[in-house]
């Protein structure tokens, strides 16, 4: 049996027999929202929703400590950050899943260690290699690889930014992508991160970036996200 856990963004779940499994509180504050359970068939997917029930949190607001405590303490075997991104290389075109293998941290200010000793968590692979896999094994149109920009947002970046994050060898950009990675490091608990992309990034095409172009992006590859989460759970022995 496999019980995966997932951190849902701003795409929308669309998707049926939840039962919530727990409420938010934990030793670092509430979670963004309370977690929910889907059975299928001997295995299980919990679901958190990382921005909130009713999208109040921005990136820089959202109690990723918290966040991360809860799905650990209900004894997930893994756990997957589901991402919209945007498209720094110019072949990733809107509606592409991504499993990158690195991240850049751009953000700052954010709660990102559990520690209050001095403990340097090994990082140098930030995700889980065998959930990588796992997560792109079951589909040949997942681009494995890939390096995560985590930019702090809530704003989007200006196109020299962009360029700038292109030469340090980003392939998408996002404003969540850490400190998830880091706090699962610190609970041993497998990590990896499955991006969407809903637009080009700045400057990356001509054409200008539209809250309402990323949603619509964001709502039909929501979908193909959860496809491929009940193909992996399927796969699971
Ligand atoms: N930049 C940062 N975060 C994002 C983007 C982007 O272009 N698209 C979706 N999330």
């Amino acid at each position: 049996m496999s019980r995966l856990g997932v951190f849902v963004g701003s795409s929308p779940l669309e998707t049926t027999d939840l039962h919530p499994c727990a409420d938010r509180q934990t030793p670092w504050g509430d979670a963004s929202a309370a977690p929910v359970r889907q059975q299928l068939g001997e295995h299980e997917l919990i679901y958190l929703r990382r921005h909130g029930d009713h999208h109040e949190f921005a990136p820089h607001q959202i109690n990723y400590r918290a966040n991360v405590w809860l799905m650990h303490s209900l004894g997930i075997d893994a756990l997957v950050g589901t991402y919209t991104v945007g498209g720094i290389d110019p072949a990733l075109g809107v509606g592409q899943l991504v499993v990158p293998d690195q991240l850049i941290d751009y953000t700052w200010g954010r709660d990102s260690t559990f520690d209050d000793k001095v403990r340097h968590a090994e990082f140098a692979q930030p995700y889980d290699q065998n959930l990588i896999e796992r997560l792109t094994s079951v589909d040949s149109e997942v681009v494995r690889g890939g390096v995560y920009a985590a930019t702090q947002g809530p704003r989007l970046e200006s196109a020299a930014e962009v360029r700038r994050l292109a030469q340090a060898g980003c392939t998408v950009v996002g404003m969540t992508g850490m400190p998830e990675p880091a706090l699962a490091r610190e609970l041993d608990l497998p990590f990896a991160g499955l991006c969407l992309v809903v637009n080009p990034a700045s400057g990356v095409s001509e054409q200008e970036i539209t809250l309402e172009a990323i949603v619509a992006a964001s709502r039909s590859g929501a979908k193909t996200m959860l496809t491929l989460l009940h193909k992996v759970l399927a796969a699971s022995v």
